[in-house]
């Protein structure tokens, strides 16, 4: 069977490692805000080259305190893709905010025209979503967002480590957005998320937002103050021994996407000529690959094709934003057409730092046979 993700390939490599930062972290006795956190906060902003920075619980949790730090309030309009994840749009409706999507490009990134068009007075943040580890053109993003005042929160769950322009994503923004979710790019054992910023208003904030509101920052002598809050916060730690986990592996992150990238090679020249429709090679753009997701009308039978040859494929994904219960009521009589179409036939190949390159040559025989026989 090739899996279309597994956990089990890399514990078997990292498995002394593991076991020694499990050791190493419950003998010191500390459980959250330990050196272990500062270390990797520490880490991980000097590796994407930004002042500051704040790991939270998960992605989502990202996402909702940077929302929360810019100061969201009822009735504010957050414009986002129409073809993302869920979490993305929880995170706004939490916030308080109203979303309004945006149609995709043929890349599945936010259009730019639709988002022009989306554009009103009460537009308070942009979330560009850099899906399937490609970056959206950031240059085009901030032309906008500075006429119109707009302040932008990327999110990056899926694209650590992409750059546009030979800039990381996470620090065009006022806020980039990271989740440590185990099949991401950089995954954790557990949950996990990161918030990236130059600005050290929001730092500080974001800082108090994700610890019950209580202030770190400036009164960490005054141990009282650990039980005063300041402004209204959450809960979003991450704890010590993910934290090492993650700075273990943000070590080896770079080898992790140029595996990615030769792997997402292979299937791109191995493909080509097929009627699938591959990702795009875009001008300036640094693509990690956190998904290879392909295109075809025929998505159902391919997919049930390869599964009966013991290659596991996903739909990342199957139901639009606005056409699931949740959510549709909200965007009643709202039309995403680009967003739609992809849904009907977008399916994703493995591709993983572990995934050996023969597997990939096999998957894209069999592929290969399969699309002989219906186009
Ligand atoms: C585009 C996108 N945004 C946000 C998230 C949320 O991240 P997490 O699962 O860590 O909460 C995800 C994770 O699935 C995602 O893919």
């Amino acid at each position: 069977m090739i899996n279309f993700w597994s956990y089990n390939k890399e514990y078997a490599k990292i498995k002394l490692e593991l076991n020694s930062i499990f050791n190493s972290t419950l003998k010191k006795g500390v459980i959250f805000f330990g050196e272990n956190l500062k270390n990797f906060e520490k880490n991980f902003i000097k590796k994407y080259k930004s002042k500051y920075g704040v790991a939270v619980g998960s992605g989502t949790d990202a996402l909702l305190i940077s929302l929360m730090a810019i100061g969201i309030k009822k009735g504010d309009e957050v414009i986002t893709a129409a073809n993302t994840a869920i979490p993305t749009i929880s995170a706004i409706i939490n916030s308080g905010a109203k979303p309004v999507l945006v149609d995709v490009d043929n890349n599945y990134l936010i259009d730019f025209k639709d988002l022009e068009k989306k554009i009103s007075k009460k537009t308070k943040v942009i979330i560009p979503v850099h899906l399937y580890g490609k970056p959206c053109d950031m240059t085009k993003l901030r032309t906008i967002s500075k006429k119109k005042n707009i302040k932008i929160i990327e999110d990056c769950a899926q694209a650590q480590g992409a750059k546009f322009k030979n800039k990381y994503v996470g620090t065009f923004g006022d806020l980039g957005c990271f989740s440590f979710y185990p099949t991401k790019i950089l995954g954790g054992y557990g949950d996990g998320g990161f918030i990236l910023t130059n600005n050290f208003k929001l730092y500080s904030k974001i800082k108090m937002i994700r610890f019950y509101g209580i202030d770190t920052v400036n009164n960490k002598n005054k141990f009282h103050n650990k039980y005063y809050s300041n402004i209204n916060g959450v809960n979003s730690r991450l704890d010590e021994i993910n934290s090492k986990i993650l700075d273990f592996k943000l070590s080896k992150v770079s080898q992790f996407i140029k595996k990615r990238r030769m792997l997402a090679d292979i299937y791109q020249q191995e493909l080509k000529n097929t009627s699938l429709i591959l990702p795009q090679k875009t001008k300036d753009s640094f693509d990690v690959f956190h998904l290879y997701t392909v295109y075809h009308k025929k998505r159902s039978f391919i997919m049930r094709e390869l599964e009966k040859k013991n290659i596991q494929t996903r739909i990342i994904y199957p139901y639009p934003i606005h056409q699931m219960k949740a959510y549709k009521q909200i965007f009643t009589n709202k039309k995403f057409l680009n967003t739609e179409m992809k849904s009907k036939g977008i399916f994703s190949l493995p591709l993983y730092p572990e995934l050996e390159v023969k597997s990939v040559k096999n998957i894209c025989s069999k592929l290969k046979i399969i699309l002989s026989k219906i186009d």
